[in-house]
């Protein structure tokens, strides 16, 4: 590295910076000061994939050791998720940039992390389930608000999950990791206030519900048939159900047994909605949903 180039804390401020555009951190102290806390480059791995095919459409690998300048703000980059595996470990970084694009684990990136935990807006004594615990990376700012061992993570495979709590470990955050499906929660450690599903679905798992308390809240990236997913907010009623809505747009990969598709319309996806659309001789534009 250059002797003028910043460090990580300088990178991490950087980055901070970026995220207050989008008003994140607003009336959510805590948020900007968990994620000042926590060394995120100790969660990247040596070797990563950029998200972004090249102009010969392969994913360039990014080596700490051959470029430690870019491989840092690559990891401080506000809208950039990192992967960290792809084809479920069949293709290795080693191997060099590759065109399958089955990415499977990554660390997300920073302000899509931070906007997570906005909207589950965890309070200190509250004790969170996170599905998907990939690098740690997110449980560690979890850990910043509630207390490391106030979360339970649950991460399907065994070699991330053991990496997970080792880095987490090295860290002083001890929360409980498990390696098993996120789809069934994990009811010994039931009921939990908020769960944080930082990998997508395209049906809710009923389990989230029953294991989150009554008014709780449960966030996660739900598939839409929009060709993206949509960040979803639910709050049990106690009974198994839950109501909720969508927030935003993102993009995450699905839980391994949720990657095959469904119809949409088995999905309770309604059809394409009916829009309207008129523009003035001003060039103002409205759409609106039909009567019909
Ligand atoms: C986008 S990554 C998680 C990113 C993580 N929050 C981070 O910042 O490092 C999604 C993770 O979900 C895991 N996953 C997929 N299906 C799962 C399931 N059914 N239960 C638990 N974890 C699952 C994947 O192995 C992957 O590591």
């Amino acid at each position: 590295m250059t002797a003028s180039a910043p460090g990580p804390a300088d990178l991490r401020e950087e980055c901070a910076a970026g995220i207050s555009r989008y008003g994140y951190f607003d009336e959510q102290e805590w948020l900007r000061h968990a994620f000042l806390a926590v060394p995120r480059e100790q969660f990247v791995p040596r070797r990563v994939w950029l998200p972004k095919a090249g102009e010969d459409g392969r994913y360039p690998v990014l080596d700490r050791d051959d470029q430690p300048e870019q491989w840092l703000r690559a990891v401080y980059r506000p809208l950039t998720a990192l992967i960290t595996q792809i084809a479920d470990g069949a293709v290795r970084t080693e191997d060099g940039p590759t065109s399958n694009s089955d990415f499977t684990s990554s660390i997300s990136c920073p302000a899509v992390a931070v906007q997570m935990l906005h909207h589950l807006h965890p309070q200190p004594e509250d004790r969170v389930l996170e599905i998907g615990t990939g690098t740690g990376y997110s449980t560690a700012l979890l850990g910043e608000r509630v207390g490391a061992d106030r979360v339970v993570t649950v991460e399907i495979q065994q070699a991330l999950a053991e990496r997970a709590a080792e880095r987490l470990g090295a860290l002083g955050y001890r929360p409980r990791v498990v390696c098993a499906d996120g789809e069934q929660g994990w009811e010994t450690g039931a009921p939990y206030d908020r769960l944080l599903s930082t990998v997508g679905v395209r049906e809710i798992p009923p389990a989230w519900l029953r294991q989150v308390t009554p008014g709780g809240l449960i966030i996660t990236p739900l598939a839409t048939p929009m060709h993206c997913d949509a960040l979803a907010w639910l709050r049990p009623d106690g009974q198994g159900g839950g109501g909720g809505g969508l927030i935003d747009t993102v993009y995450f990969m699905k839980t391994l047994s949720q990657r095959p598709r469904k119809p949409w319309r088995e999905l309770g996806w309604p059809r394409w909605p009916d829009w309207s659309l008129t523009v003035t001789s001003e060039g103002s534009q409205r759409l609106r949903t039909r009567d019909r």
